[in-house]
């Protein structure tokens, strides 16, 4: 029954969904993983057309669907950067939607503008999966996020997370906070420097909704934590670059820093790319587990894609 949830779906804002439709995805993820393991993936969605809108520049997202997209066998089409679309020629947003929506099945859409998803999913007819939209939200990031923390915790209820970095403009931080009120964690410590804390909206809607939130600025607040999520300073997103000089390289995670500091069972998450707050040395250590979060954006859109599209 729940798996309906999620049929025929837009994907713009984690609120829209609940935590059992959360579990059914995670569910769902497992299999996918079941799958890709014993090279066993069934090509469910061999008749489908994903089509790839990346406004905004992406590595991760966009690759994670792709190939998630063509392991269960559907077509993709796409772009990346507004170069070579007509959008260069001065096409409007709403058209260029338009016409990608008359042609796939399914879109993926990342935008610099906050609201563009939604904005696109109420000009499309298909289901469209924010891959990101300006400063806003992120929800495939962030159920990522939670089905990494629950592969290596087992469950999301009863552990601390600390968000380190620029909670601001960071829309994995707001997605992931948003997700968050769906589980119980013990608290969320939010690590920033005073121009970067949690917008006021977000923090309010949190406490509202139960999450337990301490805001510190010295980094050695993660010495509760059991997940430490770490961000990138938001450069492309600051309205004035001397406030970004006074901010950048605000925090850098290292191996000695954990080391003196974590827990030795804390995780280090991390949405990727990585600039200079999170130090290679952290690579080779029992914290990192930035790479197999990154790794599990297949099956989890795989998932994703499959509950959307129907493929069963
Ligand atoms: C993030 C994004 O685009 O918001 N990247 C990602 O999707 N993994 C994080 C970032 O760019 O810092």
């Amino acid at each position: 029954m729940s798996r309906m949830v999620w049929f025929n779906r837009d994907v713009v804002n984690v609120l829209d969904f609940n935590r059992e439709d959360i579990e059914v995805l995670f569910s769902k993820a497992d299999e996918m993983r079941r799958q890709l393991k014993e090279n066993n993936v069934k090509k469910t969605l061999s008749n489908k057309v994903i089509g790839l809108a990346f406004f905004e520049p992406s590595t991760r997202t966009r690759m994670s669907f792709e190939t998630a997209a063509k392991r269960l066998g559907a077509e993709t089409v796409g772009f990346t950067g507004e170069e070579g679309t007509s959008v260069a020629k001065g096409e409007t947003f709403a058209d260029t939607i338009k016409m990608i929506d008359s042609y796939v099945d399914a879109i993926v859409l990342r935008h610099k503008y906050e609201g563009a998803a939604l904005f696109a999913s109420n000009i499309a007819e298909k289901p469209v999966i924010n891959g990101g939209d300006g400063r806003s939200h992120h929800p495939t990031q962030a159920f990522l996020d939670l089905y990494t923390t629950k592969t290596l915790f087992n469950d999301i209820d009863g552990l601390t997370f600390a968000l380190i970095g620029d909670l601001k403009y960071s829309r994995t931080v707001s997605s992931l906070i948003f997700a968050l009120t769906f589980f119980k964690p013990k608290e969320v410590i939010l690590i920033s420097p005073q121009q970067l804390k949690l917008r006021e909206e977000i923090r309010l809607f949190a406490l509202e909704h139960g999450l337990k939130l301490r805001e510190e600025e010295k980094i050695e607040a993660i010495s509760d934590a059991d997940v430490i999520y770490v961000t990138r300073i938001q450069k492309e997103r600051f309205p004035d670059l001397q406030e970004y000089e006074k901010v950048k390289g605000s925090y850098k995670i290292s191996k000695k820093l954990l080391e003196t500091y974590a827990k030795k069972t804390a995780k280090v998450l991390h949405p990727l790319p990585r600039v200079d707050e999170l130090l290679p040395d952290v690579d080779n250590t029992s914290y990192q587990a930035y790479f197999l979060q990154a790794s599990l954006g297949v099956p989890l859109r795989m998932a994703l894609l499959s509950l959307v599209l129907g493929g069963e």
